[in-house]
C-alpha cells in the first residue's frame, strides 16, 4: 500500500573508512560524506535507513588480512543489513511507505533495486527484523537444522550464548529438546542465557578451570558444540567432548579482529581422541536456505518461542562508538543504531 511520505532532505550522510584501526574503531577512523540524495532511475527504490544492524563481520573488515570477508577500502562506504522504508519509486512488490531490510550500509538514505530487499511488515517489531528474522537468527537456524542435527537429551554447549548468534543456538536447541550449557563474558550476561533464553547453566569464561567446570556440568559429555569464539575458550570445550561429538564452527571472534593465527589454537589431540567431527558454516554458502530459515523463525517469533535480545543505539553520529563498544564486548545481543524513525 503506497502512504504518502514526507519528501526527503538535500543532504545525504554516508559514513566511509578514512584509516584502519589498530585495535578498536571509534569515530577518527571515519568520515562522513555529504552528498546530494540520490534520485532512482528506472527500475530502483530510494530507501531510508532507519535501523543499522552492527556485527563483528565489519571489525573484521576494517583491517587488512585474508578472513573469510573481503576487507573494506579506504574511501569505501560501510555496509551492513538495515531496516529501511521506501521514500521514493514503485518498483516490484515495493511502493512507498513500505519496510525493506538489505545490504545498505551507513548512510541515511539508499538507492536498492528490488531483488536486493526483502519485505517487512509491522507484525513484528522493527528490530526483530535484524536480529531473529536476519543474519543472527537465520545463521543460528540454518547452522543447527543443517548441520547440527539437535537430539532430545544430548548436551548442546554454546559460545558467546548471550551474544547476537549465540541467544538463538541457545534457544533453538532447548526447543529440540536439548541439555543446553551457555559459555558468556560475566555474570550478568550468563544470568541472560539462563533467566532469558532458558539455558540449562551458563559457565563465565573467565572461570578458572573452564574445561574442568564443563566435564563436572556435562558429565555425559558435550554432543553438539556450536562455536562462535574458538581460542583457549573452544580448546577448552574439547577437552569435554563426548565420544563422536560434532562441532559446528560458525564464527571464529577471537581471531576476527587479528591477523595473528596463534591466537586460535586448536586442540587437534582431543578432536582425535573423541573422534570428533568438524562442520564449519558461513551463511554465504546457502542462500536458498535463507527464505525457509526466516519463514520458519516467523513461526517461531508468532508463537512466542522466541526472544531477541538486542539494544538500540539513537543518532547516526554515534554508529562508530557502538561499534567500537559491541567489538570490546560490552553488549549482550544484537546492537543497532537508530538513524529515522518510520513514517506510519
Ligand atoms: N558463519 C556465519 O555465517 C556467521 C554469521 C554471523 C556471524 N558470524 C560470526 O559469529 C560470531 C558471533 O557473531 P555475533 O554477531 O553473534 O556477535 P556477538 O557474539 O553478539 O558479539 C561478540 C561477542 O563475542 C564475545 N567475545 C568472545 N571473545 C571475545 C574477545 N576476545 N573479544 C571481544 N569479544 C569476545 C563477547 O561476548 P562474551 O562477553 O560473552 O564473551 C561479545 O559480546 C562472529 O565471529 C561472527 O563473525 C558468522
Amino acid at each position: 500500500m503506497t502512504v504518502p511520505m514526507a519528501a526527503p532532505p538535500d543532504i545525504n550522510r554516508r559514513f566511509l573508512l578514512a584509516a584502519r584501526p589498530n585495535d578498536l574503531p571509534d569515530a577518527s577512523h571515519f568520515t562522513i560524506e555529504e552528498a546530494p540524495v540520490p534520485v532512482p532511475g528506472a527500475g530502483e527504490l530510494l530507501v531510508r535507513v532507519l535501523i543499522a544492524a552492527l556485527s563483528p563481520w565489519q571489525g573484521q573488515r576494517l583491517k587488512d588480512f585474508e578472513n573469510y570477508t573481503v576487507p573494506f577500502a579506504i574511501g569505501e562506504l560501510i555496509d551492513c543489513d538495515v531496516l529501511g522504508q521506501v521514500v521514493d519509486g514503485t518498483v516490484g512488490n515495493f511502493a512507498p511507505g513500505d519496510l525493506v531490510t538489505g545490504r545498505l550500509g551507513w548512510q541515511e538514505y539508499a538507492l536498492a533495486r528490488p531483488e536486493a530487499l526483502l519485505p517487512a511488515t509491522p507484525e513484528f517489531e522493527d528490530t526483530l527484523w535484524l536480529t531473529a528474522l536476519s543474519s543472527p537468527g537465520l545463521t543460528a537456524y540454518c547452522a543447527m537444522e543443517m548441520f547440527g542435527r539437535p537430539m532430545p537429551r544430548q548436551t548442546l554447549v554454546v559460545t558467546s550464548a548471550a551474544g547476537s548468534v549465540g541467544s538463538y543456538a541457545v534457544q533453538l536447541g532447548k526447543l529440540s529438546g536439548m541439555k543446553v550449557v551457555g559459555i558468556a563474558g560475566g555474570p550478568e550476561k550468563c544470568r541472560v542465557v539462563t533467566e532469558g533464553l532458558g539455558a540449562d547453566s551458563c559457565l563465565d569464561h573467565k572461570t578458572p578451570n573452564l574445561a574442568g567446570r564443563l566435564r563436572e556440568i556435562c558429565q555425559e559429555g558435550v554432543h553438539l558444540f556450536f562455536d562462535t569464539v574458538g581460542g583457549a575458550v573452544g580448546d577448552a570445550v574439547f577437552e569435554a567432548l563426548a565420544k563422536s561429538a560434532k562441532v559446528l564452527i560458525v564464527g571464529r571472534t577471537i581471531s576476527n579482529n587479528s591477523a595473528r593465527p596463534d591466537l586460535d589454537p586448536v586442540n587437534m589431540r582431543m578432536l582425535w581422541a573423541r573422534e570428533a567431527s568438524i562442520q564449519c558454516f558461513s551463511r554465504y554458502s546457502y542462500p536458498e536456505r535463507w527464505a525457509f530459515a526466516r519463514e520458519r523463525m516467523m513461526d517461531l517469533c508468532r508463537d512466542g518461542k522466541i526472544v531477541a535480545i538486542d539494544n538500540i543505539i539513537d543518532g547516526f553520529e554515534k554508529t562508530p562508538a557502538a561499534l567500537g563498544s559491541m567489538l570490546a564486548g560490552e553488549y549482550t545481543g544484537k546492537v543497532m543504531v537508530r538513524f529515522a524513525e518510520a513514517e506510519r
